[in-house]
């Protein structure tokens, strides 16, 4: 009998997104490297999207998402002038027992100079932070649960690139995140540029997909319109996570499928 040939050691398969145990996602940890002081990351990003929040009048957009949501707050601060309902969908269990404690009894205090900032930016935001977090649902799911054409406008922050070692993987997280904005809906995100799996504190390593400025392209570029991407310059202050800076994308949705139009699911 012919001996079946092993197969690759378990460490050269790229890693998935279901492989991690998300649910086991270190919200302490991650919060103190990232989120508990203003990074030049975060102000960057701020700054970026709420040049796009700013452009809606308040109240005009219905339905809001953000994807893969985590602990972060301030996507969901930057939305509260213009969305009147914003979903944060999350899988972990640990994420969305933080984000629904902040909700329900106040924000931790190091959120506060993040608001300050966010109203800075946009004006049109409400005087109190917990008044802009009023519109936010979390909701537990993931990327395959979105409905498609169903948002005003989709945000993402960290994620494609951050769930899985899997570049065909990462398409199809970003394919659902386009599709979930109806024709003509707007496209907000941010990726960490290059970075490989990485670990929070000294917890597991988690699965990442090294992306640049060509990759995001040759994904977006075929599924939206109007593409921009800016760059952040790296940034010292936070942990050594690998990455080489900051991809800002804004897109739209088409409102009819152009040449390059990838066809979805059947
Ligand atoms: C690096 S964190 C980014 C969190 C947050 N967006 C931020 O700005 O800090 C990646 C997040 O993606 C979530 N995630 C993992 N797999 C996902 C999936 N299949 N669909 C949506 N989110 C996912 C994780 O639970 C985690 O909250």
């Amino acid at each position: 009998m012919d001996r079946i040939p092993p197969g690759p050691p378990e460490t050269d398969r790229p890693r998935r997104n279901r492989d991690a145990d998300w649910d086991a996602w270190p919200v302490d940890a991650y919060l103190t490297e990232n989120y508990r002081s203003l990074h030049p990351y975060d102000i960057g990003v701020i700054r970026h999207h709420a040049g796009v929040y700013r452009r809606f009048a308040p109240g005009s957009l219905a339905r809001t998402l953000e994807l893969g949501a985590g602990p972060n707050l301030y996507p969901l601060m930057l939305a509260g002038a213009a969305a009147r309902r914003v979903d944060a969908l999350e899988p972990s269990a640990a994420s969305v027992r933080y984000l629904r404690g902040q909700l329900a009894h106040g924000v931790d205090d190091s959120w506060q100079r993040f608001y300050r900032l966010c109203r800075s930016h946009d004006p049109a935001l409400p005087a109190s932070c917990a008044e802009a977090l009023r519109r936010v649902r979390v909701v537990r799911g993931t990327a395959d649960d979105l409905p498609p054409g169903t948002y005003d406008l989709a945000s993402m922050n960290f994620v494609a690139e951050s769930v899985t070692e899997d570049f065909e993987e990462f398409t199809a997280v970003c394919d659902v995140f386009v599709r979930a904005v109806v024709p003509g809906g707007r496209l907000l995100a941010a990726f960490m540029e290059r970075m490989p799996s990485y670990r929070i504190g000294t917890g597991p390593v988690w699965p990442a997909c090294p992306v640049d400025e060509a990759a995001l392209r040759s994904v977006f570029a075929p599924r939206t319109t109007g593409l921009r991407i800016l760059r952040l310059a790296k940034d010292r202050t936070l942990p050594e996570y690998g990455d080489t800076g900051v991809l800002l994308l804004t897109a739209e949705r088409p409102r009819t499928p152009g040449p390059g139009h990838v066809p979805g699911p059947s």
